[in-house]
């Protein structure tokens, strides 16, 4: 997916790895300052994506603190991720507080290259701000982001919480679906219509939809109960 060119917003989607991800760029075109989301896999090429784009990477936001997110080691593979972005480009590193010790485990990046955030923190890059929304139920310190520049609609980066008609897995280590289902009916469900998901994988054909449009049709959102989301979750 190419940028946004409407306003200072620089958004881009990038599809990395061997497991489906979404990696993104979000930052200021008048700042030329841009954030990483889910480093993970091929960080050259998504540092030389925003050089070449004549943006300057300034941080690393992490969704959660999955390998396939962030780096290390799973199924035989060893991933590079924020350890590599630290080689090459050390840059603070924005997770929610809860996924901290973790994330340091997984990838081996030190404490002081973290900014432990709560929900609700924002960043400022010019007129972008990025809202950190912390969304418990795949790990206990998932968060989503919402972007927002004054212009166009809210953009939703939801990592592994919210994918185009499904959820994240519930099932795993720090899995919680009952914190799931308040973090999709409480927090993601409230935002605006016209807010467009961004997942954190391309499990879909779509790489993107609106917030409406999965209100209609993502049976994970359409639970009205708890009772009825553990009931399509399984549990
Ligand atoms: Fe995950």
């Amino acid at each position: 997916m190419s940028s946004d060119e409407s306003d200072d917003l620089y958004f881009v989607q990038i599809p990395v790895g061997e497991m489906a991800n979404l990696a993104y760029a979000v930052g200021s075109r008048s700042m030329r300052e841009v954030l990483l989301v889910d480093p993970a896999w091929s960080v050259d090429a998504l540092l030389d994506r925003a050089e070449a784009d004549g943006m300057r990477v300034v941080g690393a936001l992490v969704t959660h603190y999955h390998q396939d997110h962030v780096g290390g080691s799973i199924f035989g593979m060893s991933i590079e991720g924020l350890d590599r972005l630290m080689a090459r480009q050390p840059v603070p590193i924005h997770v929610q507080a809860r996924e901290a010790e973790g994330l340091r485990r997984v990838t081996g990046v030190s404490a002081s290259d973290l900014v432990p955030h709560e929900g609700g923190d924002v960043l400022e890059l010019g007129r972008v701000r990025v809202r950190l929304l912390h969304t418990p139920g795949h790990t206990p310190g998932s968060q989503c982001f919402l972007v927002e520049s004054g212009a166009g609609p809210g953009r939703l980066v939801s990592g592994d919480t919210l994918f185009l008609n499904a959820c994240g897995r519930v099932d795993l280590p720090g899995g919680d679906p009952e914190a799931m289902f308040r973090s999709l009916d409480g927090v993601l469900k409230k935002l605006p219509d016209e807010t467009i998901l961004f997942p954190g994988h391309l499990y879909s054909p779509e790489p993107c939809a609106t917030m409406g449009q999965q209100k209609r049709t993502n049976p994970y959102l359409r639970a009205a109960t708890v009772e009825q989301f553990l009931g399509f979750v399984g549990v």
